[in-house]
């Protein structure tokens, strides 16, 4: 095959992953199969854009959480509702879930009917705190302001086995993506919460995000510090402390510390505050959990100077990508063409690239840059890793594009999908006879 890699794919294992091996998924029916993103690009020679999921990262995932992590991990499902993810992960020992919306209580209590269920969100409509509680099962409820518990209250005729999960809010971290301002509350109005919550709730808990992709441990170390003195100051007995997602994954640009970092400064932090043996430690990881487990294969529609116009882009898999300038890793495969005998291969040089996605809106725009071979052109592929989360999530169908096109790279598979002829929007894949 003829294609160069200008950066080597990085692997779960140099972000201190805990290794697959003993856990290795199955093959999952259904998707189409390779066994490397190389083998899917020449078999496909995709026209669309597409995910390649790599189902031994959810798992890698999964047990560094489950083993390291001194608590519950409930998945933020928001980073990645793709049923495939779930599954995977609940497969691997994820049973707890941060959910969102009405929406999200009903696809996980539908895949995962004993699943423990949050509902993370801390401005929500009656009526999803209704169906929640009483379609759903859900007991456990976030809240930044007096209001909220009131309609929780309300919506649940002041049920008697409540757990409500005060927020409190963050100043400016080491995220990446701040977090600041849409949601959590004042110290001081976190210690009146409490108290509130205590009238009402069977159990109450406390609660914070420090942005996602934080690149410090130490930024959990001082929110576990704020939200230690909220609750030296409340005075409640705490069922839940909280310490939110925002755990940070390789291959968008920026160096991190391994997982256990984190996890060790939590759990050494968490000690010192002599919390009641019963309080429970939870993490909220979204990211961390999905993020590497989907390379998107993108394909150069046009170069202009250092400008790729490539087939996806803000409206798409990358709006991440775009709003938070994120320089994922990056390799580049060229195929031979018909009729082109002796294309050369790309060069072994590099330079740096920015991208414009397929809309007609100029602020579909990825800043990059990405590092890609310098004589990059039209019908090379990019691979773009650290896909997984916030992605195909929240990917639209403005201007007409999307693309849906999954598979799964299992290595030593046999391909059981290769190219169709005259492919008609996203369905470039056939079924290998
Ligand atoms: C309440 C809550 N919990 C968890 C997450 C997941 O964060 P991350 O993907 O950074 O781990 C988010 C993300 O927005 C969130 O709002």
């Amino acid at each position: 095959m003829d294609y160069n890699e200008s950066v080597p794919i990085q692997t779960g294992a140099t972000a201190g992953y805990a290794s697959a091996t003993e856990h290795a998924p199955a093959a999952a029916p259904g998707l189409p199969q390779f066994a490397s993103i190389e083998a899917m690009v020449k078999a496909v020679q995709p026209a669309q854009p597409v995910h390649c999921l790599h189902p031994e990262k959810l798992v890698e995932a999964a047990r560094t959480f489950i083993d390291h992590f001194p608590g519950h991990s409930l998945y933020a499902i928001k980073s990645n509702p793709d049923p495939y993810v779930l599954k995977r992960l609940h497969d691997a020992g994820i049973t707890h879930f941060d959910v969102a919306s009405l929406g999200e209580v009903r696809q996980v209590r539908e895949m995962f009917p004993d699943a423990h269920l949050a509902f993370m969100n801390p401005v929500k409509s009656r009526e999803a705190i209704r169906s929640a509680y009483y379609e759903y099962g859900v007991r456990d409820f976030v809240v930044d302001t007096r209001d909220e518990i009131n309609k929780i209250v309300e919506e649940t005729d002041r049920a008697a086995d409540l757990l409500i999960v005060v927020r409190l809010g963050m100043p400016k971290g080491s995220a990446a993506c701040q977090l600041t301002g849409k949601f959590g509350c004042l110290p001081d109005i976190a210690v009146e919460l409490l108290k509130d919550a205590a009238k009402v709730a069977a159990r109450v808990g406390l609660s914070f995000h420090v942005g996602s992709q934080t690149l410090d441990p130490a930024s959990y170390a001082n929110a576990i510090r704020m939200g230690s003195d909220v609750v030296r100051r409340s005075g409640v007995t705490l069922s839940v402390f909280d310490v939110g997602g925002g755990f940070p994954i390789p291959g968008l640009g920026m160096d991190i510390p391994p997982l256990t970092a984190f996890f060790d400064v939590i759990r050494d932090e968490i000690a010192a505050l002599g919390l009641p043996e019963e309080c429970e430690i939870w993490s909220e990881p979204g990211r961390a959990l999905s993020g590497n487990c989907s390379t998107l294969v993108v394909r150069v529609e046009l170069r202009k100077d250092d400008v790729l116009y490539i087939n996806d882009g803000s409206y798409g898999n990358m709006f991440e990508v775009c709003s938070m300038s994120w320089k994922n890793a990056t390799a580049a495969m060229r195929l031979p063409r018909a009729g082109t005998k002796g294309r050369r291969a790309l060069s072994k040089t590099s330079a740096l690239f920015r991208f414009y996605g397929p809309t007609c809106d100029s602020v579909d725009y990825l800043p990059g840059p990405f590092t890609l071979p310098d004589d990059i052109n039209e019908g090379d592929y990019i691979a773009l890793e650290g896909m997984g989360a916030y992605g195909s999530a929240s990917q639209t169908s403005f201007n007409g594009f999307h693309s849906d096109t999954k598979v799964e790279i299992i290595p030593g598979v046999a391909a059981t999908h290769t190219r169709r002829r005259n492919p008609r929007g996203a369905k470039h894949l056939k079924v290998v006879k």
